[in-house]
């Protein structure tokens, strides 16, 4: 594999063997025992959109592969000058960096970067405006197989800006690959994406949620809202707010997922979130181990293909 751009590009035994491989990376890690290290690979960080989590946790699994890592403060780099990101990243490709990880608020910008690039380096999409975040579906699913394994036996629903959403879209992606037996799209009318990969779309949360296995909520982004978009918070809070309530509605051993950032009593409770079902947290630490996996299997690609980088 040459690039990480969206799940549609992986096979269903390519996702489950990055999953396992994840898990292992974090079993390794509990029990501190010795881990792959690719000291001679350089990675950089190149984000144009805000990120704590997934910039954080790419840097972090750089770290433990002994990948070396350099982050682009992009306010103080030449892209505010002007530079194109194309620009930039054969810039950095010139000083012998070999992967980047790239999140940008335009749509489609990394895989034209990657068509361009080709094998001359890997590009990991770590978020593309409304399009693709591969890295967060497959981290998403790592942490819901470790919690119930058999995922064609799952009823899954998603709630919240599915209109914004590209974890959403990535989760679609990922539920249809891995045969989930039921994946429930819930969102206000408004907000209701105009075209579905996989699942059914309602605008009715609390009906949605009898038997869900999984209820993963979704950050309403305010940053992405064009002039038409209408958001009476009020009026979401009442019909989608993840409550204790609501919660009570799902399977008692249903467990509840953010991709974070939060807005703590919008899209969740603070007691659903804080609560004993939320594996929000863990889906952070499983960040790691998953962009662990994504990394180790593009530099042991390099490897076995004796790719020869600029
Ligand atoms: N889930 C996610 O992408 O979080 P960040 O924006 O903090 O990276």
């Amino acid at each position: 594999m040459q690039h990480f751009l969206e799940i549609s590009q992986l096979t269903p035994a390519e996702i489950s063997v990055l999953i396992q491989r994840a898990l292992d990376f974090k079993q390794q890690f509990k029990l501190n025992q010795p881990l792959p290290q690719y000291p001679t690979y350089t990675m950089a960080n190149l984000f144009y959109e805000n990120s704590t989590r997934t910039r954080v946790s790419f840097e972090l699994a750089a770290q433990r592969l002994e990948i070396q890592s350099v982050n682009l403060e992009i306010a103080t780099s030449s892209a505010a000058k002007g530079e194109t990101v194309l620009d930039t990243i054969q810039t950095l490709m010139a000083m012998g960096i070999q992967l980047f990880t790239i999140r940008h608020p335009e749509d489609g910008i990394v895989q034209n970067i990657a068509d361009v690039i080709g094998d001359k380096a890997c590009i990991l999409n770590a978020g593309d405006g409304t399009h693709a975040h591969p890295s967060q579906a497959l981290l998403d699913m790592m942490t819901i197989i470790e919690t119930k394994p058999d995922v064609t036996q799952l009823k899954i629903v998603i709630v919240g800006d599915l209109k914004h959403s590209r974890v959403a879209n990535s989760l679609q992606w990922i539920c249809a690959q891995l045969g989930v037996k039921q994946l429930t799209l819930v969102a206000p009318d408004d907000w209701q994406p105009k075209h579905i990969h996989f699942g059914q779309v309602t605008a009715f949360f609390n009906e949605s949620l009898h038997d869900a296995d999984v209820i993963i909520t979704l950050r309403v982004q305010r940053e992405r809202f064009q002039t038409e978009d209408i958001l009476d918070l009020s009026q979401y809070c009442r019909d989608y707010t993840l409550t204790p309530e609501r919660l009570a509605l799902a399977k008692p051993n249903a467990i509840v997922m953010h991709p974070g950032p939060i807005n703590r009593d919008i899209e969740i409770s603070s007691t659903v979130a804080d609560g004993a079902q939320s594996v929000i947290l863990q889906q952070v630490s499983n960040g790691v181990f998953m962009r662990m996996a994504m990394l180790a299997s593009l530099v042991e690609s390099a490897i076995s293909a004796s790719v020869k980088f600029v």
